[in-house]
Formats: structure tokens, C-alpha cells, sequence
């Protein structure tokens, strides 16, 4: 890790308890992860095998969801809560080749990624880049930061990412309070992103998995399709083709396409009128 803190509070890096930011690490072929995470991972990968190609599927679905707002929607701001952590194609990387102004404001509960933030701030000259550490349950904390409040414009449309942190947000945190916090503060014209895994076509091996986060003390709760759907996009206009698992949507891999029981990951981007 040395050399890449920032010199001003940074919390303490507790290695000895697992966390989804350094288990997603270690499923993307990542280095910044630590024994207790691997233990974790290894639990759910032992029934959940193809958890890994999951990972990454819902990583290349971030990148072509980024590159749609980009290039199509036209999005030059992305507020990115869950952000984990710096690997290829974070948010800003994508959204930059496309238009170098665009500005990211990057959130996570993770003190480690706080840690890499100083990775994940290198914003091309045109565009901004910034990173608070901070609790997705805890929407207004976010929306009164004052490094959001600098570097995103609300008069403007922003893309709001909830890319594979709304599992670890189970119903007793009412997410959908948490969502309606988040898109009502967003300017009309705004996007939400958001993936989600489920259990829905395969009974075991995803709820195996979240199992062993929630026996480490990590909340994880799946959701089906109709769940996801209705509890992050209710009201919002879905972009085509809707709510599919991560590895169909938009995808452009000519190649033999994992099964949904393989994936287990929902994804879909909506505007927000
Ligand atoms: C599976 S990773 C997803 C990373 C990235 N969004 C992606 O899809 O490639 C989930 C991230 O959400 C973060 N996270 C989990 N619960 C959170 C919460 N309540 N508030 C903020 N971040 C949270 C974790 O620290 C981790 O970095």
C-alpha cells in the first residue's frame, strides 16, 4: 500500500475481517485483498463456480453502461457509489475516453479504497475526479458532501451508479427509501445504473454465496428479477433491453454467451424523468 494513501485521514484497514470490496478484488484476479477475504470468497466459489466469470461479466457491464452515457446519453457527470476497488475500466477511465470533461465523484464504505483513492483520482486535465469515503445507507451524507456538491453540477444530469452494491443492502436498511433519496435529488434527464445478483436461476450457488458473506458479518440479501426491477426502476424509463442479466445487456461478444444461471446478475440503466 505504500504510497498510494492520502496523507489526510485515512481510517484504520481492519485485514483481519472480510469485505466485498476485497472479495470482488480477488474474484477479478485482483492484488488487493487479504487472507481473510480469500477464505470468504473461497466459501461461496466453492458452489457458486462460476462466481468469478460472474464478477466479470458485471465489470465489462459497467463499462458498456458507462460508454452508452457517454456516447449516447450524452452524461458528462457520474455520482458512483460502491465504486470497489481502482481496476480496469473504473468510471472515470470509460466515461474520459469518450468525453475527457466528464467529472466522477466515487463513494465507498471501504477504508481500503480510500486508501487507493489517489489511484483512482488521476482525471485526465479536461475533467474532475473525486472520492469520499461514505455509507450507501446513508443517502443524504452523500448528497451534502461537499466534494459532490463541488464537482457535480445538480442542474445538469448525472448518471447515478449502483453497480453490484444493492445486494449488500438488505431490507431491513430500506433500500427503497435510499433509492428515492438518490433519484429524487438527481436533475431530470439523469441516469441510474444498477446490477444486482440473484437466485433466480440457480438456487444454490448464489445463496450459498451470500451465506457465507452474511456468516462473516457482511449483510447480503438476493433479489429476482421482478424484485430488482421493481425496487431500483419503478417510475423511471428503462433503457432497451430492460432489466437482463449483466452479460445481455448491449453486449457486442460475438462469442458463445454464459448461460443466466452462470451469471446470476441483473443489470439495466434507466433515465430518470
Ligand atoms: C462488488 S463491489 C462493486 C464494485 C463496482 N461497482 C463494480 O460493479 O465493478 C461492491 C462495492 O460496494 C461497496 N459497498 C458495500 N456496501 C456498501 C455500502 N453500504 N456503502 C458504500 N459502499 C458499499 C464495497 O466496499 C465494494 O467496493
Amino acid at each position: 500500500m505504500e504510497g498510494s494513501a492520502p496523507e489526510a485521514s485515512v481510517p484504520e484497514i481492519d485485514t483481519s475481517r472480510p469485505h466485498p470490496a476485497r472479495m470482488y478484488d480477488y474474484y477479478l484476479g485482483g492484488k488487493n485483498h487479504f487472507a481473510a477475504d480469500r477464505e470468504t470468497a473461497e466459501k461461496g466459489l466453492a458452489t457458486w463456480q462460476s462466481g468469478r466469470l460472474a464478477a466479470r461479466e458485471n465489470r465489462a457491464f459497467l463499462g458498456r453502461a458507462v460508454r452508452f452515457l457517454a456516447a449516447e446519453a450524452g452524461i458528462r457527470q457520474f455520482l458512483d457509489i460502491g465504486t470497489g476497488l481502482p481496476t480496469t475500466n473504473n468510471v472515470h477511465e470509460v466515461a474520459q475516453s469518450v468525453a475527457p470533461s466528464a467529472r466522477v465523484v466515487y463513494a465507498d464504505n471501504d477504508p481500503l479504497v480510500l486508501a487507493h483513492a489517489r489511484a483512482l483520482l488521476s482525471s485526465s486535465p479536461e475533467g474532475r475526479t473525486a472520492y469520499i469515503q461514505a455509507d450507501l445507507r446513508d443517502p443524504e451524507s452523500i448528497l451534502s458532501d461537499p466534494a459532490v456538491r463541488e464537482v457535480l453540477d445538480f442542474t445538469e444530469p448525472i448518471a447515478l451508479m449502483l453497480v453490484a452494491v444493492l445486494h449488500f443492502v438488505p431490507d431491513e436498511f430500506k433500500p427503497a427509501q435510499i433509492l428515492a433519496t438518490l433519484t429524487d435529488a438527481m436533475p431530470s434527464g439523469s441516469y441510474l445504473v444498477a446490477s444486482h445478483i440473484t437466485g433466480e436461476h440457480d438456487p444454490v450457488g448464489p445463496a450459498n454465496g451470500a451465506r457465507a458473506y452474511r456468516a462473516a458479518g457482511l449483510p447480503a440479501q438476493l433479489r429476482d428479477s421482478d424484485e430488482f426491477a421493481r425496487l431500483v426502476f419503478s417510475g423511471l424509463e428503462l433503457i432497451p433491453p430492460g432489466t437482463v442479466p449483466v452479460s445481455e445487456w448491449r453486449s457486442v461478444d460475438p462469442g458463445p454467451r454464459p448461460t443466466p444461471a452462470e451469471v446470476s446478475w441483473y443489470g439495466g440503466v434507466a433515465r430518470i424523468p
